[in-house]
């Protein structure tokens, strides 16, 4: 490798090739398969995005039944894992959690070191059903509430917002947290899709490769963002006290959480279908100031920022919505992950197909020939 050729970050280094999914930053566009995200949260289901993801095609009817009672079929969790999750802390982070948990898995398989395109699939779809019912029974566990088990006859999304709170979501309700699955299910080589292809690539299982990609995402410049959202919105002296809290943070020259994207310098895609969901939500749940307050931020900021290319980010109006469906500041990345696990699935197997090992270079900066000292010399 020549001197000085390497990227900070890897910025704008292309590593991989891929069919999952399609962001042009400038246009702000987003696609699944070359499906428009837009296209998607209209019209499909979460469970029709994921089997987009891992088939590169929509299902017929017949194969959506079949992917979709699959599915349904794994959502318990093998015999041993409940007993497990309870004897958790319950002050434990859902993230850590979440982590360790997907991780445990692998013990309940009896191959889980199977890493063939069809064993990963089904691995992959066992932890994709099983996700929403560790952080469901990790929050009830942590409430002091008793485990609700889950129902068969509920989709991905419904089934899960009633192991939480013990009570059917109203359809709204199920139908806005299915569209906040799916566009969150896949985006490009990101960090934490790179870090399960990373994995992957030296044919470690796929408990590991979701469990690093788990670790990846709670970092506040990842999947974090969406917390934060809330934080700022709470410090936020209601809808009159906007202008003077964004204005005081920029002369600060402080980011203003929830806008930007290393990518899109345009409104990100997801962020316009989030902001008509949390409007909707907003007004069925009379939860109304939250929305206002969000709104009158993302004025000032694209007064003050869109020349610059600076948008509400995916993160900015997730946050409002999380917050009506009724979920608690530290589910909001979980969320997140319970999504994603399909992306990085679509990945994984993706990588399986046509592996080679991920193994960079770096350029060596430190000094060469320093004589040992021995420790009493130092
Ligand atoms: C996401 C993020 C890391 C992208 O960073 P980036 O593409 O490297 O953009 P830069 O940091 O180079 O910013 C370019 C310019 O826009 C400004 N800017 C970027 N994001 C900003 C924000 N959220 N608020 C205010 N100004 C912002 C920068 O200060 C910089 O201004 P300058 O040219 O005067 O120095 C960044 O926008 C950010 O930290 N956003 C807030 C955190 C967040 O929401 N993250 C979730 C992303 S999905």
């Amino acid at each position: 490798m020549s001197v000085g050729t390497w990227k900070k970050g890897l910025e704008d280094v292309v590593a991989t090739g891929t069919k999952i999914s399609f962001i042009d930053g400038e246009k702000g566009v987003l696609e699944y398969v070359g499906i428009s995200i837009d296209d998607l949260a209209r019209n499909s289901t979460f469970e029709e995005t994921a089997f987009l993801l891992w088939n590169g095609r929509l299902p017929s009817a017949g194969e959506l039944d079949g992917f979709t009672k699959d599915l349904r079929s794994r959502y318990e969790l093998p015999a041993g894992m409940a007993g497990r999750l309870i004897s958790l802390p319950p002050t434990a982070q859902p993230m850590h959690m979440l982590r360790t948990m997907v991780s445990a898995l692998a013990m309940h398989d009896p191959e889980p070191n199977k890493v063939d395109v069809a064993s990963a699939r089904e691995k992959a779809l066992n932890i994709l059903a099983q996700a929403p019912t560790l952080v469901a029974f990790f929050d009830r566990y942590r409430r002091g509430l008793p485990l609700v088990q889950p129902r068969k006859d509920l989709s991905f999304a419904a089934n899960f917002l009633y192991m939480l709170n013990g009570v059917e979501p109203t359809e709204t309700m199920a139908r806005a947290f299915d569209v906040c699955m799916i566009l969150h299910a896949d985006h490009g080589l990101n960090n934490s899709t790179f870090t399960a292809r990373v994995i992957t690539s030296t044919l470690s299982d796929v408990y590991s490769a979701i469990t690093g990609a788990i670790g990846s995402l709670r970092g506040p410049l990842h999947g974090g963002a969406n917390e934060g959202v809330m934080v700022m919105l709470g410090e936020i002296d209601g809808v009159a006290g906007c202008e003077k809290y964004v204005q005081e943070r920029l002369a600060k020259k402080d980011k203003i959480t929830g806008f930007g994207h290393r990518v899109y310098k345009a409104y990100d895609p997801r962020a316009t279908y989030l902001k008509t969901l949390a409007k909707q939500l907003a007004e069925d749940t009379g939860n109304q100031e939250l929305y206002a307050k969000s709104v009158a931020v993302e004025g000032v900021m694209l007064r003050e920022k869109a020349a610059k290319g600076i948008y509400p980010n995916v993160d900015f109006y997730s946050a409002t919505t999380y917050h009506s469906i009724g979920l608690k500041l530290d589910l909001f990345t979980p969320m997140f992950a319970l999504s994603r696990i399909s992306g990085w699935a679509g990945h994984i197997i993706e990588q399986l197909a046509d592996n080679r090992l991920y193994r960079p270079d770096a350029e060596y900066t430190g000094p060469h020939g320093v004589a040992y000292k021995r420790i009493g010399e130092r």
